[in-house]
């Protein structure tokens, strides 16, 4: 591990299946970073069980995921790529800032306020704690960037307020986490409602495409796809739908609105389409055969989460030790 690198976490929940826009706002851009930075990539399960997962599918989703990560191109040598419950020291550290984070502050993160307004009484304390957990993973490895999204940036905000606090009165401890803003990576919208965020969470599945969805239904999901009745390929705030289409086939072409615009000057929506719905196709279909051949090679994915939890436990246990004996818990 070169230790002049800057060190990167990130975790993406087990809990169903990535979008098009989790693929190409995320993923396919964290592949770049590997270079760069000391990546660890967290398959965070522990995460997953804050809402109720039947014990098969948990442990199905769990090694999708691992295999997505590696079939997008997270070269498990270049990186630590690890499953979250296989390092206890994210449980243990989780606890030991629980104990330093205040109610409130819990209380006042958007996510849990939505989600306990739908749960209402039925919410879990995971869902609460949540945050917690998140801080604990950041912090173990001294991260100094986390790539998130809006969703997740009040969590982070909260994971340097608890960090910082921590420091404060134990003295220095943590690194504080910054967020990571990539400089590319399309944010892909709803098929349907170009206002709102693809999300994997709609009713609708014609608002999304799956990073394993076949030709055929792309196509059909690509072609019902909201546009306008303007009829022309403009790149404009007016067109949502078709802007966000010029995002997609930017995205993967790595070309500019402006190429797409001249290059569909004098064409149909249809013929637009077809093409993005293609172009798509191509992009997932390696991928989907890489994560297929990988979920059929359980013993080659064992030797990569089981390598990745031990690289993960020993940067991690050396922070939680750490941090037991600021807080006075006698050494072992
Ligand atoms: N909470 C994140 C999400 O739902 C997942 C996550 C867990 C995470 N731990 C993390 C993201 C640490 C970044 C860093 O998207």
């Amino acid at each position: 591990m070169d230790e002049s690198k800057k060190v990167i976490f990130s975790g993406i929940q087990p809990s169903g299946d990535l979008t098009l826009g989790n693929y190409l706002g995320a993923l396919k851009n964290w592949v770049k970073l590997q270079e760069e930075y000391d990546c660890y990539f967290c398959v965070v399960d522990l995460h997953a069980i804050t809402v109720k997962q039947t014990p098969a599918n948990l442990r199905k989703k769990t090694l999708e995921m691992l295999a997505i990560y590696i079939g997008a191109g997270i070269d498990p040598e270049k990186n630590t790529l690890f499953i979250q419950s296989h390092v206890s020291a994210h449980s243990e550290l989780s606890w030991l800032l629980t104990c330093n984070t205040y109610m409130g502050e819990l209380g006042r993160m958007t996510q849990y306020k939505d989600k306990s307004q739908k749960l209402g009484d039925s919410i879990g304390s995971g869902l609460f704690n949540y945050p917690v957990l998140m801080a604990a993973d950041i912090l173990l490895y001294n991260a100094n960037l986390v790539p998130v999204g809006k969703d997740q940036k009040q969590h982070l905000e909260l994971c340097r307020d608890i960090a910082n606090r921590f420091n404060n009165t134990y003295s220095d401890t943590f690194i504080i986490p910054d967020p990571y803003i990539p400089s590319t990576g399309a944010k892909i919208m709803n098929l349907q409602d170009p206002s709102k965020k693809m999300s994997k969470s709609d009713e609708n599945p014609n608002t999304y495409i799956l990073i394993m969805d076949p030709p055929e239904v792309i196509r059909k999901k690509i072609s019902r796809a909201v546009t306008d009745t303007l009829g022309k390929i403009n790149y404009s705030d007016d067109q949502p739908g078709i802007k966000n289409l010029i995002n997609i086939l930017c995205s993967i072409k790595g070309i500019t609105p402006e190429d797409v615009v001249t290059n569909y000057a004098d064409k149909g929506y249809a013929e637009f389409k077809k093409d993005v719905a293609e172009s798509i196709i191509d992009e997932l279909a390696p991928l989907q055969e890489k994560i297929n051949n990988l979920l059929s090679n359980k013993s080659y994915l064992e030797e990569i989460y089981k390598n990745g939890a031990i690289k993960a436990n020993y940067v991690a246990n050396k922070t939680l030790r750490k941090v037991q004996k600021k807080i006075g818990l006698i050494p072992r």
